[in-house]
C-alpha cells in the first residue's frame, strides 16, 4: 500500500518558552523539525510527505527545510490551523492517492526506520495503531480536588507517542464525523478513531527515546541522545 507520512509543525510551542518555535530550534546544528523528515524522506516504505506549518512559515519550511535538505518526497507544505486536530485535518485535506498515513509530531526527531517498518506491518493487518511504551512510572487517576481516586495496574499503561498509523479512509472518515461536535477533550489521532469508529487501535512499540520536546529541559535530553 502507498503511505503518506502527514509531519506537524504548526504548533506555537508555548510550554517550550523560546522566541522561535521549538520545531524549528536547534539540536546537533539542525532543526528539531530536520530529524523525522530525513527519516519519512530515507524510509523505502514513504512515498509521500506533507508538511503541515503555520501559514507564516510556509515559505521559510520551503526554503529552509525542503529546498535545503532536499526533501524530494514533500508533495505539499500546507497551512495548519489552531488547534492540533486542525493541523491534522489540513494534512489529511492534502492526501493525494494513498493507503495509510503516518501521523507524526515534527516535535519527535526521534522516530526510526525500524519504527517505521513495525508500524507498517502493523496497520495493514488493523488498520490503526498507535506507537507508545509501558509508562516507566506509576500513573495516578486523580479527582478534581487533587485527590488520588485510582491506580491503574502499571503494566497496562502505556505513554503515547507518534507516529500513529491508520488507514486514510477510516482516519478521514473519523476526522470528519468528530469535527461536527465538540473536539476539547482530543489531544491524540487514536482518540479520534476509538470514538468515531469503535475500531480496536493496536500498541505498538517506539522507543523510550522518541520523546516530544515541549519543555526546555527536553532540549538537553535531545541533545544527549543525538551524542549517544
Ligand atoms: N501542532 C500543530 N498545530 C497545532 C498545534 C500543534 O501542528 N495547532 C504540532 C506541533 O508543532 C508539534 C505537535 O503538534 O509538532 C505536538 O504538539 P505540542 O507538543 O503540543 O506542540 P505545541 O502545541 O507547539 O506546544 P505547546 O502545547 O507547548 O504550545
Ligand atoms: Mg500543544
Amino acid at each position: 500500500g502507498r503511505c503518506t507520512a502527514i509531519v506537524l509543525a504548526a504548533g506555537q510551542g508555548k510550554r517550550m518558552h523560546s522566541k522561535i518555535q521549538k520545531q524549528f530550534l536547534e539540536i546537533g546544528g539542525k532543526p528539531i523539525l530536520y530529524y523525522s523528515m530525513e527519516c519519512f524522506q530515507k524510509s523505502p516504505l514513504i512515498q509521500d510527505i506533507i508538511l503541515v506549518t503555520g501559514e507564516d512559515m510556509i515559505s521559510y519550511c520551503q526554503s529552509e527545510i525542503v529546498e535545503k535538505y532536499g526533501f524530494t518526497k514533500v508533495c505539499k507544505v500546507t497551512a495548519g490551523g489552531k488547534e492540533r486536530y486542525d493541523s491534522v485535518y489540513a494534512g489529511l485535506l492534502c492526501c493525494q492517492d494513498t493507503d495509510y498515513v503516518y501521523i507524526h509530531d515534527g516535535a519527535r526527531p526521534f522516530v526510526t526506520e525500524e519504527m517505521i517498518q513495525r508500524g507498517y506491518e502493523a496497520v495493514k493487518r488493523t488498520n490503526a495503531c498507535a506507537m507508545g511504551m509501558p509508562s516507566k512510572d506509576t500513573v495516578k487517576l486523580a479527582d478534581p480536588s487533587g485527590y488520588i481516586k485510582e491506580t491503574p495496574d502499571r503494566k497496562n499503561v502505556w505513554n503515547i507517542q507518534t507516529p500513529q498509523i491508520f488507514s486514510y479512509d477510516l482516519i478521514r472518515g473519523a476526522y470528519e464525523s468528530i469535527r461536527k461536535k465538540d473536539m476539547s477533550n482530543v489531544t491524540d489521532d487514536a482518540m479520534v478513531v476509538e470514538q468515531e469508529t469503535g475500531t480496536k487501535i493496536l500498541l505498538v512499540e517506539g522507543s523510550y527515546q522518541n520523546i516530544k520536546i515541549t519543555t526546555p529541559e527536553d532540549l538537553a535530553v535531545a541533545e544527549a541522545f543525538l551524542r549517544y
